[in-house]
């Protein structure tokens, strides 16, 4: 059998439990990576296991919570002993137009898809392995203006800005930031926000609309693309960012 892309490595990622981190761990595992993923819904958390394998982690960690992220970094520690992949996905998304939105929503915005990601490669540097890779998961909104999403724009601009630090300040142990910057993708994402089942896709058929391939993208498609970075076939890929997006932000 030939050897799997990922053969022998580790991999943590955030929000591992639905969409594009989920479809990410079940391709990692595939690859041949011991895979550990975070998530909230403890409900799901054996049936996720079952799908990544017996040597696989899935951890209840809420990136609000410092502590949990401190023990979600010691678990994988003491589970893997190092990590050579860390995929930082967790994320949320809503509309916040400037005359609708309070201080609550703002905290709620950046204190997941910032802080969140900020704080989780903290807990996870010291255990990051010369070499590895790890993938902030942006959006192609970074690129445009649109109304009514400044808040997720500019928490999402911010990672790709922390791909660039970064990759400097690990150079010398040579690890690799790079940013994943998806379009509009089909995952629960766009169901999070309520609605009827019809405004819900009418919501999604409105975004495909105005993709130039005139479709979402899927989950797979984007783990293909986590695959790449996670893997030494972009080895030469520093600080940068994969834009895989329909040409939604492109044309
Ligand atoms: N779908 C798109 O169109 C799109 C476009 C551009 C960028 N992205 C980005 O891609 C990433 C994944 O999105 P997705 O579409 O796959 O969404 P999704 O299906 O809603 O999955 C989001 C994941 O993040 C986790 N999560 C959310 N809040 C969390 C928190 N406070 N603590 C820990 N985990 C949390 C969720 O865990 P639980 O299920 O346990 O809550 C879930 O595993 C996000 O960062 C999103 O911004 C998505």
């Amino acid at each position: 059998m030939a050897q799997g892309r990922l053969q022998g490595k580790t991999a943590l990622i955030t929000g591992g439990t639905s969409g594009i981190g989920l479809a990410t761990a079940q391709l990692f595992a595939r690859e041949g990576a011991r895979v550990a993923v975070t998530g909230r819904a403890a409900g799901r958390f054996d049936a996720i296991r079952a799908q990544l394998g017996d040597d696989s982690l899935v951890i209840d960690a809420d990136v609000h919570s410092l502590p949990a992220l401190r023990a979600m970094g010691e678990r994988v520690a003491e589970a893997f002993g190092g990590l050579d992949v860390f995929f930082a996905n967790a994320g949320i998304a809503y509309p916040t137009p400037l005359r609708e939105t309070d201080e609550a929503h703002y905290d709620d915005i950046m204190d997941v898809n910032l802080k969140g990601v900020f704080f989780s490669m903290r807990a996870i540097e010291p255990i990051l392995r010369p070499g590895a890779s790890v993938i902030l998961n942006c959006s192609f909104i970074i690129h445009v203006g649109r109304p009514g999403i400044s808040l997720l724009a500019a928490s999402k601009a911010a990672l790709r800005s922390l791909a660039r630090s970064w990759s400097r300040e690990l150079l010398e142990r040579g690890i690799r930031v790079n940013a994943l910057s998806p379009g509009g993708i089909d995952t629960p994402l766009h169901e999070r926000n309520g609605g009827t089942p019809e405004a819900i896709q009418a919501r999604k058929a409105s975004l495909a609309e105005r993709v130039p391939l005139g479709r979402l993208g899927s989950a797979l498609e984007m783990a293909q693309a986590a695959l790449f970075l996670a893997s030494d076939e972009s080895r030469y890929m520093l600080g940068a960012e994969l834009v895989v997006d329909g040409g939604i932000s492109q044309i």
